[in-house]
Parts: C-alpha cells; sequence; structure tokens
C-alpha cells in the first residue's frame, strides 16, 4: 500500500477539512440556483449510488434530473469498466433517463490514456471473455500493440492448460489475433478477471520474463521485469446480489501473493482509480473542462460534491483532494460499519455526511451551497 499512502500523502485534505464542512449546515435560505450553479458542482459514482448490478435506481434518475433541471454540472467517476466510455455511457443515459456525455464520464481505466505515451505493446487484463472488449478499449486510447490472455492461449493452450476459452473463440480472428516478436512494456488489468486462472499465469509469464519477451524467464532468481497497473483498488462492490462482492482489489491481492510465492519478491504495482490521487486530479479535470462546455462556467468551484457508496473508495478520495464527501446507504456502506482509521492520517474515510439515498444527497448539497451562500451575503 506504499503507492496509496505516496500519493495521498500529497493530498490537500486537512482535520479541520470535515469540521469545516460542518459549520455550513445552519440556516435556511430561498433557493436561487442561478446563484450557486455556476460555483457547485457534484461527481457521483455509479455502483451502489444510481444503479444495483443492472437496475437504475429511481432516485439516480431523480437526482440528475434535478441538477440537469437546475443547471447544476456533475461526472460520474466510477471503479467499474471493461467497455468503451461511448458504449457505457449510451447505456447510461438509456437507464438513467437522462443524457450523458463522454466528457463527463471517467471509468477506472480512462486515466490509461496518459500512459499512452510511455507503452507501444500492453498485456490487456480483464473485462468481458477476458479481455477482448478492453483491447479495444486499449486501442481507442492509441496503444499501439494490444494482446490479450486469450491471444496468448490461442498461440500455444499448454500455456494454460485450464483456461476457460472455447476451441472456436481460440479459432475466431475477430476473437484473438497473432502475437508479435516484440517484447511487452506493461501489463494493464482494465478491469475485473472473468479466468484468474488463466490471467495469473500469463501475469507471471509477462511480469518475469526477460525483458517483457513472452517465453522466457528470468529464473532462477526471478525478478520483476514489467510494470504492471491495475484500475481499481476495490475489495468490495455492490451489486444486486445482498452482500457485496470481490472486485479487482481482490484479484490484485491474489496476484501479489503468487508473485510472491514465486519470485520471494513483493510485487511492484501503480493502482489508479478511487480513492487514488491520480484519478481524482484527472476526474477533477474532466469535472472543470465539463461545465464549461456545458454550461459556460469558469468560475472558481467552491464546493465539490463526492456522492458515493464505499468509504474507501468515494469518500477517502473524495476527502483527500478536498471535495464534500456525501456517504449513501444504498451500496455496500452499512449503519454500523466501522471506518477504517488506518490510514486517516492521510485521508479520513469519514463522510461529510451520511444520507439514506443520492437524491436525498443532492438536495442536502444544494441545501448547503444555498446556506452557505445566504451566510456569505448577510
Ligand atoms: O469495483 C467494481 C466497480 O464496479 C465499482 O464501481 O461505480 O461503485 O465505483 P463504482
Ligand atoms: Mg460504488
Amino acid at each position: 500500500m506504499a503507492e496509496f499512502t505516496r500519493q495521498l500523502l500529497r493530498s490537500r485534505v486537512c482535520a479541520s477539512h470535515i469540521a469545516r464542512s460542518r459549520r455550513f449546515f445552519v440556516t435556511h435560505a430561498v433557493p436561487d440556483y442561478s446563484k450557486i450553479a455556476p460555483t457547485v458542482a457534484f461527481s457521483f459514482d455509479i455502483d451502489g449510488v444510481l444503479l444495483r448490478g443492472a437496475q437504475a435506481l429511481e432516485e439516480g434518475k431523480a437526482a440528475l434530473k434535478l441538477l440537469d433541471q437546475h443547471k447544476i454540472p456533475y461526472i460520474l467517476l466510477t471503479n467499474g469498466g471493461g467497455k468503451p466510455e461511448s458504449a457505457r455511457v449510451a447505456e447510461l443515459s438509456e437507464k438513467l433517463g437522462v443524457e450523458i456525455s463522454e466528457q463527463q464520464f471517467v471509468q477506472s481505466h480512462t486515466p490509461y490514456k496518459r500512459l499512452v505515451m510511455s507503452y507501444q505493446k500492453v498485456l490487456v487484463i480483464g473485462g468481458p471473455r477476458s479481455g477482448n472488449a478492453c483491447r479495444k478499449v486499449a486501442q481507442n486510447y492509441g496503444f499501439k500493440d494490444c494482446v490479450t490472455a486469450a491471444d496468448i492461449v490461442a498461440a500455444n493452450p499448454a500455456v494454460w492448460p485450464f483456461h476457460s476459452f472455447s476451441g472456436a473463440e481460440l479459432q475466431d480472428p475477430t476473437f484473438v489475433r497473432p502475437l508479435s516478436e516484440a517484447p511487452f512494456d506493461a501489463v494493464l488489468v482494465f478491469n475485473d478477471s472473468r479466468d484468474w486462472g488463466t490471467d495469473i499465469q500469463i501475469m507471471m509469464d509477462v511480469l518475469t520474463s526477460k525483458r517483457g519477451k513472452l517465453g522466457t524467464s528470468t529464473a532462477p532468481k526471478r525478478e520483476q521485469t514489467v510494470p504492471v497497473y491495475f484500475s481499481n483498488n476495490d475489495l468490495l462492490w455492490a451489486n444486486e446480489y445482498s452482500l457485496p462482492r470481490f472486485g479487482q482489489g481482490a484479484f490484485r491481492t491474489a496476484v501479489e501473493q503468487v508473485f510472491e510465492d514465486f519470485t520471494g519478491e513483493k510485487l511492484s504495482s501503480t493502482i489508479i482509480g478511487k480513492p487514488f490521487l491520480f484519478t481524482f486530479e484527472y476526474a477533477h479535470t474532466v469535472l472543470k473542462r465539463w461545465r464549461e462546455h456545458k454550461y459556460g462556467y469558469t468560475h472558481d468551484l467552491k464546493h465539490v460534491y463526492m456522492v458515493g457508496d464505499n468509504p474507501e473508495s468515494d469518500i477517502r478520495g473524495g476527502n483527500g483532494y478536498g471535495w464534500m464527501t456525501l456517504l449513501v446507504r444504498t451500496g455496500v456502506y452499512r449503519d454500523g460499519d466501522k471506518f477504517d482509521h488506518s490510514m486517516s492520517h492521510v485521508a479520513p474515510s469519514t463522510p461529510s455526511e451520511t444520507l439514506d439515498d443520492v437524491l436525498k444527497a443532492v438536495k442536502f448539497g444544494i441545501d448547503n451551497e444555498h446556506k452557505l451562500q445566504h451566510l456569505e451575503s448577510s
């Protein structure tokens, strides 16, 4: 978790941030949305806030409609992913009943775009059908040679005899591609692995190869020769099941343990996604560009409200970036859950406020801004 600590140590959160945010919740004011809209914005987590699994929450639809009605800007900031942003926003627009633009949308792997200048040939891990959907995402970002686990199994099925691919898939030129001779520059985990065994074996082969050359090995020393990135750190996330499910953070834990048993060394990796600064800095840039594009707002932002269901990703990350944080009870978090104070010295996972659902959270944030405006004008 050194990466986590280092990234958040640079965060702008301060202990008085939570205290500061509390002093605005005092009086009632007549709502004048046109006065607050240019200086406030919202950032919404998706799973457990706007959606549960494939189903949109009615409160989510109403919350976004309210903000659109009053020209208050917002972005969607999810640790989810696995398909091109264009496909996901089309699906979300349909489910939520509002027009969501790619310009207001950040998935866990969207910031990988910033790695395109550094890497040519990447191993794409995770996503539907073991990376094939994510190959398209990686190609859209601009990576030149995007290889999936299925490509490597198709080239030599013995690489992992327990793989889950069908013979037809391994013969299908739209599903698998021939391998180039070039060495791998990086391993990028885009989304949840659909075949942990195949993915972990192939990741180990690439990570401990001689300078990224598949089929070679740095044995007997077995050292890491290729960087690896994980697009989120979620141990848990909320879908339609009654209890939280394991996310990419659980997969990373398995990869790290296998790597340590295999090499005797700790895996060196970079984890992005919420709660890390890399992702919140990227999201803040997206938010500023979006509000100007959509409404022409260029005023300084007084408050950004991060609305999430997971204290570890949404709340800790929002606090770490100096945003207000509103935790909702419709996803991972349940009343009585303990907040993890182990990392509080860098960014608390305690929210500015906890509310039942996203509509209540939006009304709370708007109300708070009205109160702030009233205070400032009195
Ligand atoms: O980690 C899994 C991911 O789907 C959670 O998504 O929207 O709650 O960040 P979200
Ligand atoms: Mg969530």
